[in-house]
């Protein structure tokens, strides 16, 4: 006789953050030293997803990461592991089969929908996916996004959609430093994405690392999180309940702009954004000079990439002219990703006006046009990833 395996499917979205984490004041718990904001995106572009099992029959925690079998020795996942558990205990809540449920051990089988080396927030995506699957396999209900910001910080914020703002919390243990959502994904529908995937083969000092060093060293990271970032939380919201695109977009590339000053005061410096990200920001400034009030706002994480806030009437422009500075193959069919848009080509003369040079084919590698999306969602067992066995169904031999 087979022996029983319960399993849940669930997919988790990728967050951009406006206001920028960056800086623990707990590397444990992973309690922050300021509040942050981010949209969340449609998983329709962009997605984690993830299927737990829980069987009598599994003799240890095995974890596949698309489709390659990762260690779960590894402290973030131990305790997120740890904390469903206890919670699921603790609630007491479903059947006894529920509580024996909890000395089963967990199969985990994980894949992104986008390449993980483009340096997307990959991470944000799985562990947020990952809890919430977890939660679902052990009847854990209420916030989560306490267990999700262990796995990984910025995860926390991916547990909800739409707009999620990420609450520092004074507590020790961390009980207060919750995700919240600030409006959902139908509050402002006209809201796109579009990230652009620049070209980068140099290594990165990861974000982890990174805000260590920035918290040892910098002095104006500690003047951004108790004076500039409390006052901007405050803004961004009202922006965002307004609707009011203006001060949304100054907000966000303000922050952006102080997260990489962050970076380069920190010592040693740390530096994420290349050439081509400095010139997209000069882009993207010369285009809110010619409408005369932002349209569109750039953000940067912890790597070259820039992330493009903008409303949906001004896309087509706008990718008229990202098509004009940074050219792309016409052979590249997969150019422009995800919800269509026809470019509209900008006027010359407005391109003359323009003091920046169109840039060589290729430094950009592709564009991904999204929007802000819902949290994460179950899925019918169909779409699991694992057999009847608890096995991954289709794996890449290393
Ligand atoms: C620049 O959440 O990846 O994307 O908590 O150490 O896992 P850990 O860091 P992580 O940091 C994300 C930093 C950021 C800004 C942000 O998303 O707010």
């Amino acid at each position: 006789m087979s022996v029983k395996i319960i399993s849940k499917t669930c997919t988790g979205p990728v967050n951009i953050a406006v206001i920028k984490y960056w800086g623990k004041r707990d590397e444990k718990l992973i309690l922050p030293i300021n509040a942050s904001l981010s949209g969340t995106l449609d998983q329709q572009q962009l997605r984690a997803k993830t299927t737990v099992a829980a069987s009598a029959g599994f003799t240890k925690d095995r974890m596949w990461l698309n489709g390659q079998e990762q260690s779960l020795d590894n402290p973030r996942l131990q305790n997120v592991l740890k904390e469903i558990r206890r919670r699921a205990r603790k609630r007491k809540s479903g059947c006894e089969d529920d509580l024996d449920m909890l000395t089963w051990r967990v199969h985990i089988c994980s894949e992104n929908n986008f390449p993980t080396a483009a340096g997307l927030a990959s991470s944000a995506a799985g562990l947020a996916c990952l809890v919430f699957s977890l939660s679902k396999l052990f009847n854990v209900d209420g916030d989560i996004s306490d267990i999700a910001r262990q796995g990984s910080g910025s995860a926390c914020r991916s547990v909800y959609g739409g707009f999620v703002e990420w609450e520092m919390g004074k507590e020790k243990d961390g009980s207060d430093s919750v995700a919240r959502q600030v409006a959902s994904e139908n509050h402002w529908p006209e809201m796109r994405v579009l990230i652009l995937v620049v070209s980068a083969d140099k290594k990165h000092v990861g974000s982890t690392a990174g805000m260590q060093t920035s918290v040892k060293t910098s002095p104006l990271l500690k003047h951004r999180a108790e004076k500039i970032v409390p006052e901007r939380m405050q803004a961004m919201i009202e922006a965002i309940q307004k609707k009011d695109f203006e001060s949304f977009a100054d907000l966000t590339m303000k922050d952006s702009n102080q997260f990489h000053s962050v970076c380069l005061d920190t010592y040693p410096p740390i530096s994420y954004m290349t050439d081509i990200s400095h010139k997209i920001v000069r882009m993207v400034h010369a285009i809110n000079a010619h409408f005369k009030k932002s349209v569109l706002a750039y953000t940067f994480d912890a790597g070259p990439n820039a992330c493009l806030y903008l409303l949906e009437d001004h896309v087509p422009l706008v990718l008229g002219f990202i098509n004009h500075f940074f050219p792309y193959d016409v052979n590249n069919e997969q150019y422009i990703r995800g919800l269509l848009s026809e470019p509209q080509k900008p006027e010359q003369k407005l391109l003359n006006d323009i003091p920046i040079n169109p840039q060589p084919v290729g430094a950009l590698q592709y564009i991904i046009h999204t929007k802000v999306g819902p949290g994460p969602q179950l899925l019918e067992e169909e779409h699991s990833l694992l057999d009847v066995s608890g096995m991954p169904t289709s794996l890449i031999n290393a």
